[in-house]
């Protein structure tokens, strides 16, 4: 079948989407708030297993992340210490006779409301020179609405973890390298939210801040500092990891999550941020990116964030947050002293060129960045980061993209049918088995189904369907994207002796059947779905 245009896929998801109950419009009933989307009762479920599953394998699967859930409302000089106060905008631009605004960087792309076959930059409105605009919510905390009680809503999940480190540090028995994650939303209020959920005001994050040594430790400790080899995964992490491995690590980690998810190698891509893209706290950023009906765009950064979100936190708090190493302080006086000097050289050149451009002056500048780098020897550092920062919703429009395919069948009269499948992977389905009764009018039949359904039950998301023909039923799973069909049948109930307390289990993508005992249902299902 051909393949249908961009525009055309896209109207057949969100539809589907909305039909299905994967995505609705908020306020839907008041004409929608532009920005924000609901999910259903399959999208809930959907979002809900992504976001499982990230926490299994980045939090209980590994010994050295914990977790955090913090608020999204936090003290507003954390945003001041992050830089978002001052530089978290977009240019946007007005046109005089439209009234639209629009980004300024988007112009190109952005159609003119008023002449929609035209884009923006090339349509005749008159506008306004670009100016900043701050992409946080504001609100007020307290009954007084003035200057002193504004608040954010937060933009981004990953402050909170630089701003509980030293907690997470104390109560959780980490020691670095280790890593803090979180999920949650955040919020950013887009010049012009679009592409159907792909940028959206109110979204949901997945970000480990994962904290390391800084190479100077790394080699002072172990007497060199390992960097990549080439492209792919390093393998297990080891003690003379420097940032760089660590990056790479994180990416290749992040990449085969994607792909234990269902998403094809082949759709995603690493984007190597050039550096005048990178934002003003990265080293290095990898962009991992997926080839949405729309054009390849981001689902993941993967910044290597040096030491600055730490340091940002220690100036502005005043609260230190540098570590201690017992393993540094012994190496360090083992170390030769032109060995002791380059480290300390080094780490201090790095600091002063830190806090120089956060505008200290040049002497303090100098005087602080000797005493960060007189700790070494006495085992003090601030921790580096890398920070693989996912958004929740684009993840589940590309899996729901990914999974969107269209089959055409001819039925016993000859005539065509198109229908959908969601080939989602059954780690992410949002219900992961259906269960029938061949026939609703045999109440043997039914009492089994029913008994098969609460044996599942406790495992994992059921449906029970017994409505309509079964080809129907099937077809209804099929466009749910429930992996497998559960049938019970006059075989289950023993009219094939042999056959007694065996069901059919359907596969989705082939249609094909097997035949398994009750009895192995629930062990083969979990293997499968986990
Ligand atoms: N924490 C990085 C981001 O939100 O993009």
């Amino acid at each position: 079948m051909a393949e249908p245009k961009v525009n055309e896929l896209m109207e057949k998801i969100v539809s589907l989407c909305k039909r299905r109950g994967f995505v609705y419009q908020s306020s839907e009933i008041y004409g929608g708030i532009n920005g924000f989307w609901d999910y259903g009762p399959l999208g809930a479920e959907l979002k809900r297993n992504v976001k499982e599953l990230w926490w299994r394998r980045i939090v209980h699967e590994r010994e050295d992340v914990a977790g955090l859930e913090a608020t999204i409302i936090m003290a507003p000089q954390i945003w001041k210490a992050s830089g978002h106060v001052d530089t978290f905008s977009d240019p946007m631009i007005d046109c005089k006779t439209c009234k639209g605004r629009f980004r300024a960087d988007q112009l190109n792309e952005t159609p003119c409301p008023q002449k929609p076959s035209k884009m923006v930059s090339e349509c005749h409105g008159e506008k306004t020179e670009p100016r900043a605009f701050n992409l946080m919510f504001e609100t007020h905390v307290g009954p007084v609405k003035d200057d002193s009680s504004i608040a954010y809503l937060r933009p981004e999940t990953a402050q909170a973890i630089f701003a509980q480190f030293k907690n997470v540090l104390e109560t959780s028995r980490q020691r670095v390298p280790f890593g803090i994650a979180q999920t949650g939303k955040a919020f950013r209020n887009e010049v012009t939210p679009r592409n159907f959920t792909f940028r959206s005001r109110e979204f949901e994050q997945m970000e480990l801040e994962f904290f390391i040594k800084p190479d100077e430790v790394v080699e002072a400790i172990t007497g060199t500092v390992a960097t990549p080899a080439g492209p792919g995964h390093p393998g297990e992490p080891q003690p003379n990891w420097g940032w760089q491995m660590w990056h790479q690590y994180w990416v290749e980690e992040r990449i085969r999550f994607y792909e234990g998810i269902g998403l094809p190698r082949a759709s995603l891509e690493e984007y190597w941020q050039k550096p005048e893209e990178l934002a003003h706290y990265a080293r290095a950023c990898v962009d991992i990116l997926f080839k949405f009906p729309f054009g390849t765009q981001e689902l993941e950064g993967i910044a290597a964030r040096s030491d600055f979100d730490l340091s940002q936190h220690q100036r502005f708090s005043g609260k230190a947050m540098t570590v201690f190493d017992e393993e540094l302080k012994a190496a360090w006086a083992r170390l030769p002293k032109e060995k002791q000097d380059e480290l300390w050289r080094r780490y201090c050149e790095a600091r002063q060129r830190y806090l120089l451009k956060m505008g200290e002056e040049p002497e303090k500048a100098a005087a602080l960045a000797r005493a960060d780098a007189d700790g070494l020897a006495k085992g003090w550092y601030i921790p580096h980061v890398i920070e693989p920062s996912a958004g929740v919703d684009r993840l589940i429009l590309a899996l729901i993209t990914n999974a969107f395919s269209e089959v055409t069948e001819t039925d016993a009269k000859g005539r065509n049918e198109t229908r959908v499948i969601m080939r989602f992977h059954p780690r992410v389905a949002p219900t992961k088995v259906g269960v029938f009764p061949l026939l609703k009018n045999k109440p043997e039949l039914v009492k089994k189904a029913l008994e098969v359904r609460d044996l599942l039950r406790p495992w994992m998301t059921v449906f029970y369907d017994e409505g309509g023909s079964i080809g129907r039923r099937y077809a209804r799973q099929d466009e749910a994207g429930t992996p497998f069909g559960v049938t019970i049948d006059f075989d289950t109930l023993g009219e094939k002796p042999e056959l007694r307390d065996t069901v059919t289990v359907r596969h989705r993508d082939d249609g094909h059947q097997e035949r398994l005992a009750i009895k192995d249902l629930v062990g083969w299902l979990l293997e499968r779905v986990r």
